[in-house]
This record gives structure tokens, C-alpha cells and sequence, in this order.
């Protein structure tokens, strides 16, 4: 059988021209959308009366056949025949014969790739939101281990003030919870249905799209036919909010690669998921994260790549489209991979409390609390700050940390200072005077987890 779109040609289609347009290679992966779409198309030009009844049910059992021999692996694509479109209408005349070439009627391959999309997205947003939610249980898992556990809060990289640690990891949790948002948002607009926009303009047959949409579950119809051939903007979505995901995936990975280091000592990533060197025996690589972060890279390029594609394209389509499809099954496959990694190895890292709380005993992460201790004994903070900034000095100068100086030390920079001064500087305390909304204290994390809880259970 020659090219279904043979008939105005006289010259065979140039090797390299056929391997370089054919889209097979990779939108094979369309295969189970597409025929759904078809089955929806033949259905709805069965009771509509456009093609008999009969050929309605032939088509609908020769896609069924096609079908199970693609979930069996039992078909052979061919370049010849460009992409999944045209592979499996060929296939289905070679199953049923000429009644076979009836699918095609009211329809386009512009308005059909687009469903596709469409619906293979929906999939995979669904798909995805599940997987966003598995790390978010995890992170909920230690956190609820780790309420009391304190680390250096940081600014700058520099100790800043003592958090505990749940509620660092918890900062995770709401990043995830906005990305599940946007994905659940995002659904909206990948439920509207192309199909029945023919290659641009409509269709000349009385076709029926809220039958079609029904059939395949779309909430929307585009009501115009060229936006709705031409439209990716539902894949940048995608790749954009894929791209914040990765994001937040590569800020946490980044920690865990500093946490884990011999600088930092604050958690062990499991053996399973690290690797060694072939050179140095004792060297335990965090592989994982620093791949998680650098496979970030990638998910930024496919975004920009297809905004590039269609900041200039005409309406309506244009072979430049195709271009759509391999960035965003990378972002698919490169988001799968990642989230289903990140989820065991919070789960399983190990967390050195104890190195946590002496890193925490040595430095100047509670000299705020002696510049608000001041303030609450009538002085003005701009002052507190400077006096607390002498005092840090002296401290430095005489290799001692705050908790270290005796109260005739304090008394040398202002006689505000009682005995009380060292119930306050305790790092546990510093914590749990931070109760405020959202802040950091043991009672405060336990009411975000509470509230996380919730949200997950929504
Ligand atoms: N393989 C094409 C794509 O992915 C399908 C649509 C082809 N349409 C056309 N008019 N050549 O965009």
C-alpha cells in the first residue's frame, strides 16, 4: 500500500525527507490515545448517520484488534508511514479492508494530534499528582520524627537562627502542595476537546463534538477551530509547572547533597541510594540527588524549547508542532523517574540529630534572642543590636560562644542583663518562643503537619 496522501504526488518521497518528517519514532507512545480518539470519532459518525451503522462497528472492532496487538507489542510502525495517525489507520484498512479508509471522515490529523495530547497529558497529570503526593507523605514522615530535632536555620548560607528540622522540611511539603495545585488547575485546560476542528476550519459533515466530547470525558469544546489546531499553550503549561516541580525537587536534592556531606555530617543518605567511587574506596557519592538536580537542566530546556517553536508560527497549523511532542515525554518521564526516587530516599535518609544540636551549641544563631530579651527590658532595639553586636565580638575575641560568658561578662555590656539571660539563650527555648503563625516552634510545626494532613486527605 503507497502513502494515504499518495494521490497528488508523482515522485516517491525522498529517503532522507521521510526520515527526517516521520514523527513515528517517538509518537509510538500515542498509540493508546489515539485510538481511543478514533473509537470516540467512528462512534459519534456511526449515530450521527455520516457512515453506516455497520461500518461504525467494523471500524470500532478492527481498532479494538489494533489495540490489543499494540498492548502486546505485536505491531511493527513504519517510517514509510510517517506517524501514529497514519500507521494505525493503515493498519486498520490492512485488518478490515477499504471500509477501514470511512475513520478518517469530518476529521483531520491537525484536530486529531491534539486530542491526543490532550488526552495522553491528562493521563499523566492525573498520574503525576499522585506521585507529587508520595513525597509529600514522606516528607510528612519525617517531619513527624523530627519536630524536636533543632538545626541551624540559615540566611545566606551563614547560621542564622535554630529551626527545627520538621519544619525545614516541611517548607518542601507546601512547595509540593502548591505544584499539586497548579497541576490539578492545569486539568482545566487540558479538558478541552480539539477534535471536530477538521485541519482548520470545521467540517463540512454534521458532526456531533459533545458526543465525542462525552465519549472521551473533555469538559470543554474549543470553540474555535483554528485556535484549537494550532494550541500547545495547555503543554507549556505543563512543562512549566514541570519545570517549578524540578525546581523544588533540585533545591531539596541540593540540601541533602550539603547535609550529607563530611562539612555538615546532618544526615546519611541510605546505601541504596548512593554509589562509590571507582578510584577512592571510601567515598559514598549522593548520585541520586545530584542527578535529581541535574536533570532539573533539561526540564527548563523542553520548556523553553517549544515556547521558541511557537513564538512565531502562523496560524494555523504547522509541521513545526511536531516539534511539541518530545520535550514533553521527556518532562513526563524525567518528572515519573524523579518524584518516585524522592519520596523513598527522604523516607530512608538517616538524621543525625545529635551533630544537628552540637552544631546548634556552637555559634551565634541565638544572639537575636539577647537583642529581644533587651528590647522586652525597655531598650530600644536599634540599641539592643548594637550592645548584642559588641557582645558577639568580645565572644569571638575570646573564642566563647553566648552561652559560655558568665553573668559578670554580660553585666560589662549592660546592666539589663539577670540570670534569666541564660534560660533564654537555651536553643530549645529559642525555638519555642518562635510560636507565632507559621514559625518554627515544636507546637506551631505540630499545627502545620495537622494542617498538612488535611490537605493531603482532601
Ligand atoms: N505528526 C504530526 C504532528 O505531530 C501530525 C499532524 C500532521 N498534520 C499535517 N498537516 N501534516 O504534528
Amino acid at each position: 500500500m503507497s502513502k494515504l496522501w499518495g494521490g497528488r504526488f508523482t515522485k516517491e518521497t525522498n529517503k532522507l525527507v521521510e526520515e527526517f518528517t516521520a514523527s513515528i519514532s517517538f509518537d509510538q507512545k500515542l498509540a493508546k490515545e489515539d485510538i481511543a480518539g478514533s473509537l470516540a470519532h467512528v462512534q459519534m459518525l456511526g449515530e450521527c448517520g455520516i457512515i453506516p451503522k455497520e461500518d461504525a462497528e467494523t471500524i470500532k472492532q478492527g481498532l479494538l484488534k489494533i489495540k490489543e496487538k499494540v498492548d502486546q507489542n505485536e505491531v511493527e510502525f513504519l517510517v514509510e508511514d510517517e506517524d501514529i495517525h497514519m500507521n494505525i489507520e493503515k493498519l486498520l484498512i490492512e485488518e478490515i479492508g477499504a471500509v477501514g479508509g470511512k475513520l478518517h471522515t469530518g476529521r483531520s490529523r491537525n484536530d486529531q494530534v491534539a486530542t491526543d495530547m490532550h488526552l495522553y497529558l491528562r493521563t499523566k497529570t492525573t498520574e503525576i499528582i499522585k506521585l507529587v503526593e508520595d513525597v509529600q507523605l514522606s516528607i510528612i514522615k519525617q517531619a513527624k520524627e523530627n519536630i524536636e530535632t533543632l538545626i541551624p536555620g540559615y540566611t545566606h548560607l551563614q547560621r542564622a537562627q535554630p529551626v527545627s528540622f520538621a519544619h525545614h522540611l516541611m517548607a518542601y511539603f507546601w512547595m509540593f502542595e502548591r505544584d499539586k495545585e497548579r497541576l490539578v488547575d492545569s486539568l482545566k485546560r487540558i479538558n478541552w476537546l480539539p477534535l471536530g476542528s477538521g485541519a482548520l476550519a470545521g467540517t463540512t459533515f454534521p458532526i456531533n463534538r459533545g458526543k465525542v466530547a462525552e465519549i472521551l470525558g473533555f469538559e470543554t469544546i474549543y470553540p474555535n477551530s483554528m485556535d484549537a489546531v494550532s494550541d500547545r499553550d495547555f503543554i507549556l503549561e505543563f512543562l512549566s509547572i514541570g519545570s517549578i516541580i524540578m525546581t523544588h525537587i533540585s533545591r531539596l536534592s541540593e540540601e541533602m547533597v550539603l547535609w550529607s556531606s563530611q562539612e555538615f555530617q546532618f544526615i546519611e543518605l541510605d546505601d541504596s541510594f548512593c554509589t562509590g567511587s571507582s578510584i577512592m574506596p571510601q567515598k559514598k557519592n549522593p548520585d541520586v540527588p545530584e542527578l535529581l538536580r541535574g536533570k532539573t537542566g533539561r526540564t527548563y530546556g523542553n520548556l523553553i524549547g517549544l515556547l521558541t517553536v511557537l513564538k512565531g508560527l502562523p496560524l494555523a497549523y504547522n509541521k513545526d508542532l511536531q516539534e511539541d511532542k518530545e520535550g514533553m515525554f521527556d518532562t513526563v518521564e524525567t518528572l515519573e523517574g524523579s518524584l518516585k526516587l524522592l519520596a523513598p530516599m527522604i523516607e530512608t535518609m538517616t538524621v543525625n540529630k545529635d551533630i544537628m544540636r552540637k552544631a546548634i551549641n556552637n555559634d551565634f544563631s541565638n544572639a537575636t534572642d539577647i537583642a529581644d530579651y533587651l528590647v522586652t527590658k525597655g531598650l530600644p532595639f536599634r540599641e539592643a543590636h548594637e550592645v548584642i553586636g559588641k557582645i558577639v565580638l568580645y565572644s569571638i575575641q575570646s573564642n566563647k560562644f553566648l552561652l559560655d560568658l558568665s553573668m559578670e561578662e554580660y553585666k560589662q555590656f549592660s546592666d539589663l542583663f539577670e540570670n534569666d539571660i541564660f534560660e533564654v539563650l537555651a536553643p530549645e527555648h529559642v525555638v519555642a518562643v518562635r510560636n507565632s503563625f507559621g514559625g518554627t516552634s515544636p507546637n506551631q510545626v505540630k499545627q502545620q503537619i495537622k494542617l498538612a494532613e488535611e490537605k493531603i486527605q482532601q
